[in-house]
């Protein structure tokens, strides 16, 4: 019964269709529709067999490329129409749909298919978080971190990051869902936040967004500094107060502080600086103390510091450096005060007794141990000076140095054993002279072929030309070596500060004549 059915149907093709013989091969259809959906939407899908007999009874059927075996639209053409299939958009429809011709009832007909027709099913992203590895509260400077946006649902999806609500730099490597900081250093600390979104046409878009993830950098600590502070205790004793300070370093921080090798004090500090007060005795040796500064990820040493304290003591000397305007006349001074022991010395300045503090009209204290003053020459500043010492921590007990007489006059006077000095000098350059003339003209009868008397001279006179041109160089220091007509070394006082070698000519030409007991 069933086969005979078949084959009526069959003649009545091969007549339909003369050209083509017994089977008959169905045209290629044509399937269109919308090529983006969002899910759970319905959406239709037309397929047809253009210019198709229209007493041919046709079989479509819509299905995805990938799994043709399942067919997820049926349509029955039996008069020729176009086949329509509401389809209820599922995430199984993503990709290329296929449109299948075949006879209806009729499998003597070959089937055809139609070209391809890309789908995208758009399903809105939702539930987004972020996923930290290494966990986000235990990451170290110089490490890496990959921070994941996760997401329960949803289908081209575009990730955004933002840090501190600003969308994060280009220099960070974000493919994909994963945001990967390399080499992790303090800027990249902040609040992390993923927004995902997608897109379905140009008016509906889906986006959501994770929680705020926050991301503390950690630093090593970095090299301790150290540094001693002496203190005088009430009750007459005294103390150091070390501060062991690093520059950077994710607290909590622990420093201990290590007398050569051994562990006198622990503290742990949730800042990068701590004290430490150890009791302290002058003029006696103390050791060398050293911080150990560490945080959970290393630990580094302080260069050593030398905890035994000096007193002042010794004499206090104070070594002037005169500075001179065009016509050579001295119109500024710095004096610079100094005295032999002490390990922190601080220093006070006297113009007639009274004390001379930070600047004032014709003078300035400078650095911080008061250590310089600087004095313009002048009407005001004549007077009688002095500094004294005491230490830093201590000022109860000081110690002074001589009086010194600073005024234009005093300053700039030649003094009758200047003169004489200079003459002298002159007398022993002319005797010198002559006597190498002398020694020249015996010489020359000597060895007549030989030297020249007149070579002779010529050589000394350019020496002496290139003493002179050197000597211009310092034209607005007053030293000795430019000046030897006017300035001789004078008698030396026995409290003057002859210690620096460099300095000791300018220092005498002041004392001369203008310290007063
Ligand atoms: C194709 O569809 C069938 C029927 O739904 C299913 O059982 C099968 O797992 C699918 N194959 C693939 C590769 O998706
Ligand atoms: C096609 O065949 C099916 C069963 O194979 C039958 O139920 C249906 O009625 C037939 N349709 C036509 C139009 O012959
Ligand atoms: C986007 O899709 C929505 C829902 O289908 C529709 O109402 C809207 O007109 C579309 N907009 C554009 C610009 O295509
Ligand atoms: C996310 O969606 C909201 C509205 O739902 C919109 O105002 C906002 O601009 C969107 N953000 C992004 C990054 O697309
Ligand atoms: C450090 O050690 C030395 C002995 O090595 C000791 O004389 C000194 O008092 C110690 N200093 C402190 C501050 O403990
Ligand atoms: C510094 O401190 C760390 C941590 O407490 C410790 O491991 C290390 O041995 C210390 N270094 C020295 C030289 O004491
Ligand atoms: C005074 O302090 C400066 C640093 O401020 C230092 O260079 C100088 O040596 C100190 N002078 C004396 C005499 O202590
Ligand atoms: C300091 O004393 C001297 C001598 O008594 C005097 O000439 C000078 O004017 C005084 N200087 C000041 C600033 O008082
Ligand atoms: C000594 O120090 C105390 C406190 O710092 C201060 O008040 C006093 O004026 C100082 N004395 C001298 C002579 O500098």
């Amino acid at each position: 019964m069933e086969s005979m059915h078949v084959s009526l149907i069959l003649i009545g093709i091969s007549v339909l269709y003369p050209r083509t013989g017994a089977l008959h091969k169905l045209d290629k259809p044509v399937l269109f529709g919308p090529s983006v959906a969002t899910e759970l939407s319905v959406v239709d899908f037309f397929c047809e067999i253009p210019g198709i007999e229209e007493t041919l009874p046709v079989q479509y059927e819509l299905s995805v490329e990938t799994n043709q075996s399942k067919v997820i639209g049926e349509y029955s053409s039996l008069s020729g129409n176009k086949a329509t299939f509401p389809l209820y958009i599922k995430t199984q429809h993503d990709g290329r749909l296929i449109c299948k011709a075949s006879g209806h009832n009729n499998t003597d007909i070959e089937s055809s298919f139609s070209e391809g027709l890309d789908l995208k099913v758009i399903v809105p992203v939702e539930g987004v978080r972020i996923i930290s590895h290494p966990s986000s509260n235990n990451v170290w400077e110089g490490h890496t971190l990959t921070l994941q946006c996760k997401k329960t649902k949803g289908t081209y999806v575009s990730y955004n990051w933002l840090l501190d609500e600003r969308p994060v730099e280009m220099a960070y490597d974000s493919t994909d869902d994963k945001l990967i900081i390399h080499r992790l250093s303090a800027r990249n600390t902040g609040h992390y936040m993923c927004v995902a979104s997608n897109q379905f046409n140009d008016t509906m878009t889906f986006n959501s967004s994770s929680d705020l993830l926050s991301v503390q950098v950690k630093e090593y600590v970095s090299k301790p500094e150290i540094s001693v502070k002496v203190e005088k205790l009430k009750d007459g004793g005294f103390k150091a107060v070390i501060s062991c300070r690093s520059e950077k370093g994710t607290p909590l921080i622990t420093f201990s502080l290590l007398n050569n090798t051994d562990t006198i004090a622990t503290e742990t500090s949730d800042r990068t600086s701590t004290f430490f007060n150890v009791p302290l005795e002058l003029n006696r040796y103390m050791g060398h103390v050293r911080c150990n500064a560490s945080n959970e990820g290393n630990w580094l040493l302080s260069e050593p510091a030398d905890l035994t304290v000096e007193s002042v003591g010794g004499a206090v000397t104070v070594t002037p450096i005169t500075h001179t305007g065009r016509d050579f006349q001295v119109v500024g001074l710095v004096l610079r005060c100094k005295v032999e022991r002490g390990t922190f010395p601080f220093y006070s300045w006297f113009l007639n007794n009274s004390r001379l503090e930070g600047r004032g009209g014709f003078y300035e204290v400078i650095w911080s141990n008061n250590s310089v003053l600087m004095l313009s020459v002048g009407q005001d500043s004549a007077g009688f000076y002095h500094c004294e010492a005491s230490d830093r921590f201590d000022n109860s007990t000081s110690i002074r140095s001589p009086r010194m007489q600073i005024n234009k006059e005093v300053l700039n006077r030649v003094s009758p054993v200047v003169a004489v000095v200079v003459f002298t000098c002159f007398a022993v350059l002319n005797v010198a002279l002559m006597a190498c003339c002398i020694y020249g003209v015996v010489l020359r009868r000597r060895y007549s072929g030989k030297y020249s008397l007149i070579n002779q001279r010529r050589k000394m006179e350019i020496a002496v030309k290139q003493e002179d041109e050197e000597e211009e160089e310092d034209d607005d220091y007053l030293m000795l070596e430019g000046y030897e007509e006017d300035v001789v070394l004078a008698d030396r006082m026995s409290d003057s500060a002859a210690e620096d070698e460099d300095e000791s000519v300018d220092e005498t030409l002041l004392y001369e004549g203008a310290v007063s007991k």
